[in-house]
């Protein structure tokens, strides 16, 4: 499959188009982001936002936004311009375009780490930790390294480029196709370690039994926030995997599959995670360095630690960049279909500029070199700006369009091809999706929004 807009292929078969997306939406945004995030916002009553968010307005948008993709077979910005005169279209497929490469340029950042893991692993030094308080200085130590944190950063994006610039996505769609899996046993594998440790039963509690008191607006909009992040959702992404889809293939269905591949693997890792964080009495809250400080502990006192560390930060490595090439593709793709741009040349200028945006943040995790931003790092921001703003905002407008502007006499006609059974003995699903779009989804994000914002 090529991901170029100019010589569109199609998937193979179904399984192609799930797998890709699939690979598209697993990353670093389930095993680095959701438990993290879980940490910050009490556990439970997060994660239970998020699941409410995944299915009642993650999976009808993810619905329309593949249909959208599918139908006109275009990147986000030709396919609004396809499907509506108004300039006010495209530039909603315009920020979607935007929010990828801010996305890219925090995500790379975190997939450097996974990659500086890797070596680590290798030399051995994460099998010393048998005390959390030093795999976190380890951490801390690392990432207060320029020179550490901003090489691994231009190496992610270097490789990142090389895979779009040569376009080698079929040896990428290969190598998904064994590390995905892969990561998935090694998860499950970390997971089953975890819960034998002694107290890893006080993880369970904070991840499945709620503390309601803990919800407020900034955990929902958190929630709704990882909800579009870990889909890859209001952005594109999913719109362009959509657009190399063949009109024979059922898109709630695969919709479906994707969220609930994707919430299991999140759920997995949180887990895997919160069971050592509690068998080690650690803090849940730390933010972003959580698994790099959690994680070393397990592999020192697991039998084969040594060989499974490598083999899992190889195989996160691998779901990172699965992620950050789909990331640099949709806006490579934009200036190649739109602006006539030779691909080679989008994706030297767009790369570099994706890179210098994410020195800022690279450097946001030691005192010395952190810049402020209304009392967040620039890490912080540019995180908070995409993935909790763009992101809703984005879901929020193609809700709107599928549901309102496209005219749903067609959309209920372009959503049934490939799927006729599925609605013939579930009639009420196009009703209830279309209310969904209509109201439910795009009232809910801007009550969220809005009032996280503070503005109601
Ligand atoms: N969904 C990816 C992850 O969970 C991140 C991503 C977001 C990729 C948006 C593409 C678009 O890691």
């Amino acid at each position: 499959m090529s991901i170029s807009g100019s010589n569109r292929e199609q998937w193979g078969s179904k399984a192609g188009f799930i797998l890709a997306a699939t690979g598209s939406a697993v990353g670093l945004g389930n095993i680095w982001r959701f438990p993290y995030l879980a940490g910050e916002n009490g556990g439970a009553a997060f994660i239970f936002v998020y699941i409410f968010c995944v299915v009642l307005i993650g999976i009808p948008v993810l619905i329309a936004e593949i249909l959208i993709g599918r139908t006109t077979q275009k990147n986000p910005v030709g396919s609004f311009r396809t499907l509506h005169k108004s300039k006010f279209w495209r530039g909603i497929g315009g920020m979607g375009v935007v929010a990828g490469f801010v996305i890219l340029s925090f995500y790379a950042v975190v997939a450097g780490w996974t990659l500086g893991y890797i070596f680590e692993a290798v030399t051995g030094n994460l099998l010393n930790y048998d005390i959390a308080e030093e795999a976190s200085s380890h951490f801390v130590e690392l990432t207060a390294s320029p020179f550490w944190n901003v090489g691994l950063l231009a190496l992610v994006m270097i490789l990142t480029m090389a895979i779009v610039y040569f376009g080698v996505q079929k040896g990428i769609e290969r190598g998904s196709k064994i590390m995905m899996p892969l990561l998935f046993v090694l998860l499950i594998g970390l997971m089953f370690y975890g819960l034998t440790m002694e107290g890893s039963a006080q993880g369970l509690t904070y991840l499945f039994n709620p503390d309601w008191s803990k919800i407020n607006t900034n955990v929902i909009l958190a929630g709704l926030g990882q909800a579009f992040f870990s889909m890859s959702l209001g952005m594109g992404a999913m719109l362009t995997y959509g657009s190399y889809m063949s009109r024979k293939e059922n898109v709630p269905t695969s919709a479906v599959w994707i969220a609930v591949l994707d919430t299991s693997v999140a759920l997995i890792a949180g887990i895997c995670i919160f069971s050592v964080v509690f068998a080690t009495g650690q803090n849940p809250d730390v933010g972003p360095s959580l698994i790099f400080r959690t994680l070393p502990v397990v592999f020192t006192k697991m039998p084969g630690g040594y060989l499974f560390a490598i083999l899992f930060f190889v195989a996160l490595s691998l779901a990172a960049i699965t992620s950050t090439v789909s990331l640099l593709e949709v806006t490579t793709a934009y200036f190649v279909d739109e602006k006539k741009w030779p691909r080679k040349k989008a994706v030297l200028i767009i790369g570099t500029i994706t890179l210098l945006l994410g020195v800022p943040s690279a450097l946001s995790f030691s005192p010395n070199t952190s810049v402020d931003v209304f009392g967040f790092t620039f890490f912080g921001i540019t995180e908070f700006i995409s993935s909790n703003l763009m992101l809703p905002i984005g879901g929020f407008f193609i809700a709107i369009f599928v549901g309102w502007i496209w005219g749903f006499d067609k959309v209920t006609e372009y959503v049934k091809e490939g799927s006729e059974k599925l609605f013939e003995r579930f009639p009420w699903m196009i009703k209830g999706w279309k209310i969904v779009l209509r109201f439910i989804a795009p009232i809910l994000i801007i009550i969220v929004l809005l009032s996280s914002l503070g503005i109601i």
